[in-house]
């Protein structure tokens, strides 16, 4: 176990989806310093089947150890449905948070006998795994589920707000899944970069359920309680990781990650 509090949170998602956690991260915890791998050269995840997910977060994990961490953030709602219970068996000396438990946690808690929506990526929805863990705890919560493939690719492309980002995002939304519901989940990580064009086609009436938040509570929660806060000694150090390199990705760090930013490329195999 490393039980280092002055070591790096280790974060990683398929490409900038998770940096909207890595910075309610840094919100919360600004004494920490980061290890944020993008795994650029195989996203989207969404699309993927579970065995690669798995091989993918595996490597990474590797990586995100190698490189010290204390603790290691699947900041991807995909990688989470996929290979979170493999990566407890396989990382015995970290803890792992995954995405899904906090918000899940948060709807018991709020939603309790009422119907929410939840979008996300084909993988995530077609895992049930936010059904059957609301399900499990008998809350008379009915959750309508949609996949929107579109939206994660086209947000990582930046491709948003704008006439047809309007457009997709409208017709996912008009679907009749999604009617009566009483809150949205945004269940992919990407989302909360569209958080503004969703609120528009809700004019403000729906709640959005984003997880970037929670998650990030939950971390410090375990945190304090396994004694790992770091004290703020030293220096802040983020470091970003890429399995390839897009303009994308550095411009969307740049835009969270406000100072300098250095991507290091981290090819997963080696190539
Ligand atoms: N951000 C990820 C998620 O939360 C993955 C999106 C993708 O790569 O398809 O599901």
């Amino acid at each position: 176990m490393n039980t280092s509090a002055s070591a790096p949170i280790g974060i990683f998602d398929s490409g900038i989806g998770g940096l909207t956690v890595a910075h309610a991260i840094q919100e919360l915890l600004p004494n920490e310093s980061m290890v944020y791998f993008g795994d650029t050269a195989h996203l989207p995840y969404g699309d993927k089947s579970e065995a690669a997910i798995q091989a993918y977060s595996i490597k990474i994990a590797d990586v995100l150890l190698m490189k010290g961490c204390k603790v290691i953030v699947i900041a991807c709602n995909s990688a989470s449905s996929a290979a979170y219970e493999l990566l407890k068996e396989y990382v015995r000396s970290v803890k792992i948070i995954n995405v899904i438990d906090p918000m899940v946690n948060l709807v018991l808690d709020k939603y309790a006998g009422r119907a929410v929506g939840l979008i996300g990526t084909k993988r995530t929805v077609q895992s049930g795994v936010y059904q059957r863990k609301i399900q499990e705890a008998h809350e008379r919560i009915t959750v309508h589920s949609l996949a929107t493939p579109l939206l994660a690719p086209m947000i990582e492309e930046g491709f948003f707000d704008n006439k047809i980002s309007h457009e997709i995002i409208a017709q996912y939304l008009n679907d009749p899944e999604l009617q009566n519901i009483e809150a949205l989940i945004l269940a992919c990580t990407h989302y909360p970069l569209i958080k503004k064009e969703i609120n528009e086609f809700y004019k403000n009436k729906m709640t959005i359920l984003d997880s970037s938040e929670v998650v990030a509570q939950a971390l410090k929660q375990h945190l304090e309680e396994s004694k790992l806060i770091n004290p703020g000694i030293g220096p802040v150090n983020h470091q970003f990781l890429v399995s390839d390199y897009t303009s994308s990705f550095e411009a969307s760090t740049r835009l969270f990650f406000h100072e300098q930013v250095n991507l290091e490329k981290h090819p997963l195999w080696g190539s």
